[in-house]
C-alpha cells in the first residue's frame, strides 16, 4: 500500500500523462460528436503521443479505451455511436499505464451551454472532490474523506452513490484501500505517507440508488436524475497531499 520514492516518481509521471488526455480532448467535446469518436481520438493520443497503454481496454472485458458517461449515466459508460447534443453533460474517465504504473482521472464536460441544474450539480461535485482531497494527510482516515464528501453533498440536497468508490492505485488499477465517498469520521484505514489512491465521488441530483444496464457496465441512476463525477489520483505526502493528475488550470 506504501510506494517507495522510485514508485512515486513513476506514479507522478503516469498521473501527469493521464491529465494530458483530458486537456487534449476538451476541444473535441461538442454537439455532433459521438463518444466512439472521442474514444478513438483518446486511444490514438494515449498510444501514439504518450506511449502509454489505455488501462480500460479489455480490463475485465471492458471493450473500449475510455469511459464516457452521459447525463443520468453515473460511470463506466461504453463509448458508442451516440451523438452528443447541446445540454448533455459528459464524464470522460481516463486511465493510462506508463512503465507499469497507473494514472486515473476524470472530469465533467458541458456540451454547449448547460442547464442551471446541470451546472450546479457538476460544480458542486467538483467541490466535493476538492473537499475530499483537502482531507488527505497522514493520520487522517478514509472515513474522514468519505464523511466530509457526504456531509457536503447531502447538505446541498444531493445524494452520494454507494456502490462504487475510489481505490488504491499503482501497479494494479484497483488496489487496497477502498475510498468510500460516504462514512464516519475517524473510521477505516489510517492514511500514511506514500499511499496513492483515487477519490472519485459520484453525486446524483436525485436519489442515490443505481442500476446497471444489460451491457453489464453502464451504471445509471434508478430515478433517471442527472449524475456527475470527478476523479483525481492522490499521493499522501509528509504533511498533506499531492494531486498526481492535476491540470494547470486547477488550484487544489
Ligand atoms: N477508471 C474507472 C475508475 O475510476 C474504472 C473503469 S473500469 C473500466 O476506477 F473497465 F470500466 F474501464
Ligand atoms: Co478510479
Ligand atoms: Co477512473
Amino acid at each position: 500500500m506504501i510506494k517507495s520514492s522510485e514508485e512515486v516518481a513513476k506514479m507522478r509521471l503516469a498521473g501527469n500523462l493521464a491529465s494530458k488526455v483530458l486537456i487534449m480532448i476538451e476541444d473535441f467535446v461538442k454537439p455532433g460528436v459521438t463518444t466512439q469518436e472521442l474514444n478513438d481520438i483518446c486511444h490514438d493520443y494515449i498510444v501514439n503521443e504518450l506511449d502509454c497503454i489505455p488501462a480500460p481496454l479489455n480490463y475485465r472485458g471492458f471493450p473500449k479505451s475510455i469511459c464516457t458517461s452521459i447525463n443520468h449515466q453515473v460511470c463506466h459508460g461504453i463509448p458508442n455511436e451516440r451523438v452528443l447534443k447541446k445540454k448533455d453533460i459528459l464524464n470522460i474517465d481516463i486511465t493510462v499505464i506508463k512503465d507499469g504504473f497507473h494514472g486515473d482521472t476524470s472530469k465533467m464536460f458541458f456540451v454547449g451551454e448547460p442547464t442551471v441544474q446541470a451546472k450546479r450539480l457538476v460544480d458542486l461535485t467538483y467541490e466535493a472532490l476538492k473537499i475530499g482531497i483537502k482531507t488527505v494527510k497522514p493520520g487522517a482516515t478514509v472515513g474522514d474523506i468519505g464523511s466530509n464528501i457526504q456531509d457536503f453533498a447531502e447538505k446541498n440536497h444531493f445524494s452520494v452513490v454507494r456502490e462504487f468508490c475510489g481505490h488504491g492505485i499503482g501497479k494494479d488499477f484497483h488496489e487496497e484501500p477502498q475510498i468510500l465517498h460516504y462514512g464516519i469520521k475517524g473510521e477505516g484505514v489510517e492514511l500514511k505517507e506514500g499511499m496513492t489512491f483515487t477519490i472519485e465521488p459520484m453525486i446524483n441530483f436525485g436519489r442515490k440508488e443505481i442500476r446497471i444496464l444489460p451491457d453489464n457496465w453502464t451504471v445509471v441512476t434508478k430515478d433517471h436524475s442527472l449524475s456527475a463525477q470527478w476523479e483525481h489520483t492522490i499521493l499522501v505526502t509528509r504533511d498533506g497531499y499531492e494531486v498526481l493528475t492535476i491540470r494547470p488550470d486547477e488550484k487544489i
